[in-house]
């Protein structure tokens, strides 16, 4: 199973949007609207993972200033969860931050998210807790710096 990740094309958005309503509760998903607002304002850089031309996850980051970046959302299609492909599109998404710059990396995540362990796998620490960032759940602020 050959995973290639590559930046999102127009055609795409409509796998993201799936991937999106399957792995976020309803009030939490990115709509059509919010991704088009982070690549046309913040420039953000939007990545998908394809295996045989299907789209089976996207990662999401942007600059926040000349130094740091900020990751955004990331997510796998449930049935290819737990194959890594989660662990390339945050290695790669990093490496565009880094090619942009960014000396730190950020990014929230639920407290109840098992997503924190994947972010910790990869060297984020939890800086921060934000409370009730997500609605009625608390999230936290974690962040990788680089040398
Ligand atoms: C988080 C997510 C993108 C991970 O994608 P993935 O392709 O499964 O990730 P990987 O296979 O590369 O890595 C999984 C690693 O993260 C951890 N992990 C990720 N999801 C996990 C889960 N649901 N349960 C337990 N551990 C999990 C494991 O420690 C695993 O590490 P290991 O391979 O050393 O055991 C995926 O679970 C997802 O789409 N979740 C729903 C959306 C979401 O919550 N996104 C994060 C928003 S902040």
């Amino acid at each position: 199973m050959e995973v290639k990740i590559r930046p999102c094309t127009s055609n795409d958005m409509k796998h993201i949007l799936s991937i999106e309503s399957e792995s976020f509760a309803e009030g939490e998903r990115y709509s059509r609207s919010i991704f088009l607002y982070y690549i046309m304002f913040k420039k953000a850089i939007l990545l998908v993972a394809s295996i045989d031309n299907n789209i089976v996850g996207y990662s999401l980051g942007y600059m926040e200033d000349e130094e740091v970046g900020h990751i955004v959302s990331i997510a796998v299609k449930k049935a290819y969860r737990n194959n890594g492909i989660g662990t390339k599109l945050m290695e790669s998404i990093e490496n565009e931050l880094k090619s942009r710059g960014a000396k730190l990396i950020k990014l929230e995540v639920s407290v109840d998210n098992n997503a924190r362990k994947l972010y910790e796998k990869l060297g984020y620490k939890m800086i921060k807790l934000l409370p009730m960032y997500y609605g009625n759940r608390d999230g936290i602020l974690m962040i990788k710096e680089f040398t």
